[in-house]
């Protein structure tokens, strides 16, 4: 098992990431000390895979648990879910020394976090991310949160988890394209920080589509590491933190422009971030061949690279970008890559740029992947 510390004070938590963790669940939460009830969110696809196993390691160490399922999928990271789960938490008499085991991918994680950080004001909970996503991203950081009808995690909170279990044997049930998804923020990781991990992607990249226990051990724990450093050092994102959204101005307004409905946000960063490095090459001077090198990470990850888009899609997409909420007096800034593994943020981009390199003719590869991505 490898452990990851979260350096923030009084804080401060610990990620574990190893095999069989599950089962562990129970002899944690004793060891952190929480109250003797908990309740367990989950979705209704995770529920049957996990929650027996969860809740019997509760019951194990002495922990009364109910499971409060939600339906699969973004509609239940919602004002309405958070009510839903409230009236649970109450009708299961959970009190200030409780505590909420979030059992799931984001979603549930981002849901389950914000009813933990509101409900008495505050209780504790632990993370127990079951998709690639949420094991090197979503878990870690403790921004929590759900969406309105105006766009996405516009209501929420900086609340920080009291653990992060990475079970990983929970990862082989996950569907390949959620799996792949995943990956593009494992790419992203080495492309802001790390240019050892990047590399480290480049030879393993096969053993890690194999779903390889002890590469993907070493891998996550490492992607857990950064958000951590970069987490430590910018909790409330002032500065630092933003520089985990490479590829994420295009990639959100992608997702926005096809209502959340064409691309997974993996797929769409993964887009955004190759366009990002082109950006990257025309402003920042980053190499040729490392812009090739990003490109065909993600080629290989079976992601897709690239779009062709109409000029009323365009359009939208400006617009998209300019309603993200990271923007700032209408001027939309990117992260930009100086070298593969150093990123600079708040990089003015002129439009000119990003519609010059959004309406690159799609590359020879990029077509064959989008059916590749489909498998
Ligand atoms: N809080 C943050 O810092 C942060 C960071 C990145 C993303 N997010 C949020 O995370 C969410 C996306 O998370 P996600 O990609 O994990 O999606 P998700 O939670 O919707 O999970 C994807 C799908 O996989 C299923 N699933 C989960 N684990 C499984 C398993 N082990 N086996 C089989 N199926 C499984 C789920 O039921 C769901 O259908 C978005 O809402 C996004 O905004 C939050
Ligand atoms: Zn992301």
């Amino acid at each position: 098992m490898r452990i990851v510390n979260v350096p923030l004070g009084q804080r401060s938590y610990l990620i574990k990431v190893g095999a069989a963790l599950l089962e562990t669940i129970g002899r944690e939460c004793a060891r952190t000390q929480l109250g003797k009830r908990c309740a367990i969110i989950s979705d209704r696809n995770v529920t049957p895979l996990f929650g027996k196993r969860v809740k019997e390691s509760l019951a194990r160490a002495g922990f009364e648990s109910e499971i409060v399922v939600v339906p699969p999928g973004e509609t239940s990271k919602s004002v309405i879910w958070v009510e839903k789960c409230y009236d649970e938490l109450a009708a299961h008499r959970l009190e200030r020394k409780s505590f909420i085991v979030a059992l799931g991918g984001g979603v549930v994680g981002d849901l389950a976090g914000f009813v933990a950080a509101t409900y008495l004001r505050g209780i504790p909970f632990i993370q127990v991310p079951t998709t690639l996503l949420a094991q090197v991203d979503s878990s870690v950081g403790g921004k929590v949160g759900v969406n309105l009808r105006a766009g996405k995690n516009l209501v929420g909170a900086f609340y920080q988890p009291r653990l992060v279990l990475c079970d990983l044997d929970t990862l082989r049930t996950l569907p390949v394209r959620e799996y792949r998804a995943g990956l593009a923020e494992v790419i992203k990781y080495g492309i802001i920080y790390d240019a050892e991990l990047f590399e480290r992607l480049e030879r393993e990249m096969e053993k890690l589509l194999g779903r390889d226990a002890k590469v993907l051990a070493g891998i996550i724990a490492r992607c857990c590491e950064i958000k951590a450093e970069v987490v430590a050092q910018d909790e409330t994102e002032s500065g630092l933190r933003a520089i985990l959204n490479f590829g994420h101005t295009i990639g959100h307004a992608l997702e926005a422009i096809s209502h959340y409905g064409k691309y997974l946000h993996g797929e769409a960063i993964s887009i955004g971030q190759i366009a990002a490095a082109k950006l990257s090459r025309e402003i920042l001077g980053l190499a040729g061949q490392d812009t090739e090198r990003i490109e065909k990470l993600f080629h290989r990850a079976g992601l897709p690279t690239n779009i062709s888009l109409n000029q009323g899609q365009h359009k939208k997409l400006f617009a998209a970008m300019k309603l993200d909420k990271k923007v700032s007096a209408g001027e939309i800034k990117f992260v930009l890559a100086r070298r593969i593994g150093e990123v600079e943020f708040g990089q003015k981009v002129p439009t000119a740029s990003i519609k010059r390199i959004l309406s690159l003719p799609i590359t020879h590869h990029a077509s064959r992947i989008t059916s590749h991505a489909r498998r």
